[in-house]
């Protein structure tokens, strides 16, 4: 049995994705491909750079030099490298977070990072998470789970986080709109929206632990992938 099969794990900001994705790739043998870092990295390189978010001659140019690695570390953590310069903390910042959507929303950037993806997905034994994988950057994923939970769970879950980052922590009403915001940048933008894709399978992961979560997209690849007998 060989992993080349590609897992597609989408949904809207907090829901936990990058945790379960991590540790489902870890459990199935897969290479974990955080999308969102990447669209994190192309922001900072714009603020670093002081260009506006908009399409420009500019942009085109930033984005044909760009060079963006993603390097795996132990323990599913990995680290981001724009131009030979490590932003795995500063693409984390509050700052990032607020400008993020608006950035990928601009179609440059959606193709630029779209054919990476698909590049690093080629061979297949990839699970990777975001907002549109599902539905446009491996149309044809083996399995499609669309991950969500309440705001208020993920506003929760946010500030656990944070908190956890050490990073400064905004009050829970203040990081649900902020979330909402995001929501509804990323779902109605016109390139590639945040959407459930026909064929992905909906978990709504309120009052479920992480472990939970992971087990039940585990096992949902065992029932798709696994020859029958198998696990
Ligand atoms: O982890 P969190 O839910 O905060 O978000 P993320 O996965 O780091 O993604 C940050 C932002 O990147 C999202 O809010 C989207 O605007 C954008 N994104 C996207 O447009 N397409 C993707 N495949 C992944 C992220």
């Amino acid at each position: 049995m060989t992993n080349s099969a590609i897992i597609a794990i989408d949904g809207p900001a907090g829901a936990g994705k990058s945790t379960v994705t991590r540790q489902v790739a870890m459990r199935l043998g897969l290479v974990y491909l955080d999308t969102g870092a990447m669209y994190r990295a192309v922001t900072w390189l714009l603020q670093s750079l002081d260009l506006p978010v908009q399409e420009s001659k500019a942009l085109q140019q930033a984005l044909s030099d760009l060079e963006l690695r993603l390097e795996a570390q132990q323990q599913g953590d990995q680290l981001v490298w724009v131009n030979g310069k490590n932003v795995t903390e500063q693409i984390r910042t509050a700052e990032i977070t607020a400008g993020v959507s608006a950035v990928a929303a601009l179609p440059s950037v959606r193709n630029a990072l779209t054919a990476q993806q698909r590049r690093l997905g080629a061979s297949g034994g990839l699970v990777a998470e975001g907002r549109d994988i599902g539905t446009a950057v491996f149309p044809n994923a083996e399995l499609k789970v669309y991950l969500t939970a309440t705001v208020a769970e993920r506003a929760r879950r946010r500030s656990a986080d944070l908190i956890q980052r050490g990073l400064p922590l905004p009050d829970l009403k203040q990081l649900e709109q902020e979330i909402n915001t995001r929501d509804q940048l990323d779902s109605t933008r016109a390139v590639a929206p945040l959407c459930k894709a026909a064929d992905a399978l909906e978990l709504v992961s309120d009052g479920m632990s992480i472990e939970q979560v992971v087990q039940q997209i585990v096992s949902w690849y065992e029932a798709k992938l696994l020859p029958p007998g198998f696990s």
